[in-house]
């Protein structure tokens, strides 16, 4: 198994490009089977949750041309099933967006029980509601998700929570029901814009994205498109909060900086420099970072999946700071890691109350899921002394070409498969 080898101490320096958001690919490339005609998509990131949804498409029939990395052609006019194969989907819990896709086009779809990082409980129940009021039976059988309607019709769903894939996957069964669907309390992340400027680039009818209220008109058809994907506003802040833990000055490229706002408030809060451009972020940690109380709540709020980053740079600031993490509740699995490392942090049920300390020493960890993952590198950046983690395959699902973005930063980082390559690894650092 593939894991990295890190000397950590260095600062990182210098500009990284940011890559197309995965979380707005995984709901765009579902979506895109709701057309017959050809869909280019640019800007998809090659990761390891995208590359599986691709594969599990390909498996229904959906013809995907992926001859371009970050480019992908697709047409759906021959998928020959609504039933997505167990072995892709129990991977990636974005599989349950083919049943937004494929109930919305083909009034039925068949996906398994979404798999996926471990960092809570991971419930539907909204999704099926939404389901529900727009006309479809949802039944659970086998393991999977079962749902079918001889037609949608509009309606108006007021959401009991807010939820990202739930937001997503109503979204996009009502744009081909008949008649008008009024969703509430819907959740207003970049990438549920993203994906409904996305359908009505196909010539759906979709108002209010990113804000509380999205108002839907069903439409007969959806039609050809070509569309990038927005910068992944997560692997931009993970950048950031690098050059915060190892006080560096790195500025992250291809953003869009207004979805990166609370992440870039709160390093300022810390006491880092910010500088924002048309398409860019610098971060300068030029002094010690202090402490702050961080609350993760949905868009615009400080997002959860920067949580694990930003509890690995407080464990270095100055004095005590407490996070509270309130979208799921399992989130803090990482702080054993790393309090392996040094750290000195107190986990009370959805809250972390951290008290700086000096400094990180290297050690042997474990990934435990996407986030948690990246934020250990993050830890072994700075630590003193040398650090392997095991179950990269995690980070892997959503940052693409991780270690070298970091070595072009200036990171001792290398992605090794066995104790000979530590061992030249090693050797090579030491010269
Ligand atoms: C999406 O997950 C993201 N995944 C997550 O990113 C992200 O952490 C999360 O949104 C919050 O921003 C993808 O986009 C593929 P939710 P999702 O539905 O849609 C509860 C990453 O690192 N809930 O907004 O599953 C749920 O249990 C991943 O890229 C219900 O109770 O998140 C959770 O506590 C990790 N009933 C809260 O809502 C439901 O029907 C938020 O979940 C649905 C959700």
């Amino acid at each position: 198994m593939e894991k990295y080898a890190i000397m950590g101490g260095q600062p990182l320096r210098g500009e990284v490009e940011i890559g197309g958001a995965k979380n707005a690919a995984l709901a765009i490339l579902a979506a895109a089977v709701m057309t017959d005609e050809p869909v280019v998509i640019e800007n998809v990131p090659d990761v390891r949750d995208t590359n599986v949804l691709l594969k599990a498409m390909e498996n229904i029939g959906v013809m995907i041309d992926r001859s371009e990395r970050h480019t992908v052609k697709m047409n759906s006019s021959q998928i020959c099933d609504c039933i997505i194969d167990d072995e892709y989907m129990k991977k990636i819990r974005a599989s349950y967006y083919m049943i937004g896709a494929l109930l919305g086009k083909y009034k039925k779809a068949e996906v398994p029980l979404p798999g996926g990082c471990n960092i809570g409980i991971r419930a539907i129940d909204q999704h099926i509601k939404g389901f529900k009021a727009l006309g479809a039976e949802v039944r659970i059988a086998h393991g999977s998700i079962i749902a079918e309607a001889k037609e949608l019709r509009g309606s108006h769903i007021f959401m009991d929570k807010v939820s990202v894939g739930a937001t997503i996957n109503i979204m996009m069964a009502a744009t081909m029901a008949t008649g008008k669907t009024i969703i509430e309390n819907v959740a207003k992340e970049p990438h549920v814009v993203d994906l409904a400027n996305f359908l009505n680039s196909m010539g759906a009818n979709i108002k209010g994205a990113g804000t509380d209220v999205i108002r839907i008109k069903g439409v007969e058809k959806l039609h050809r498109t070509e569309y990038a994907i927005i910068p992944d506003q997560i692997e931009a802040g993970t950048f950031m909060m690098a050059a915060a833990a190892s006080r560096g000055d790195v500025t992250v490229k291809n953003v869009i900086p207004k979805h990166l706002e609370c992440i870039t408030a709160k390093l300022l809060e810390i006491g880092c420099r910010v500088e924002e451009y048309d398409d860019a972020v610098r971060v300068i940690a030029d002094k010690a970072i202090s402490s702050t109380q961080i609350k993760t709540l949905p868009y615009p709020g400080f997002p959860t999946d920067m949580q694990p980053q930003m509890t690995v740079a407080l464990g270095l600031a100055h004095g005590t700071s407490i996070v509270t993490e309130s979208i799921f509740d399992n989130r803090f699995k990482y702080v054993d890691e790393l309090m392996r490392m040094g750290a000195s942090i107190k986990v009370e049920g959805n809250t972390a109350i951290i008290t700086g300390v000096e400094k990180y020493t290297g050690a042997r960890i474990t990934a435990p899921d996407l986030r948690a993952g990246a934020a250990l590198v993050l830890a072994a950046l700075v630590a003193e002394g040398e650090t392997v983690i095991e179950d990269i395959k995690y980070i892997e699902r959503g940052y693409e070409d991780f270690e070298k973005k970091l070595q072009g930063l200036g990171a001792r980082i290398e992605k090794i498969d066995s104790d000979r390559d530590l061992k030249k690894f090693r050797f090579r650092i030491a010269q």
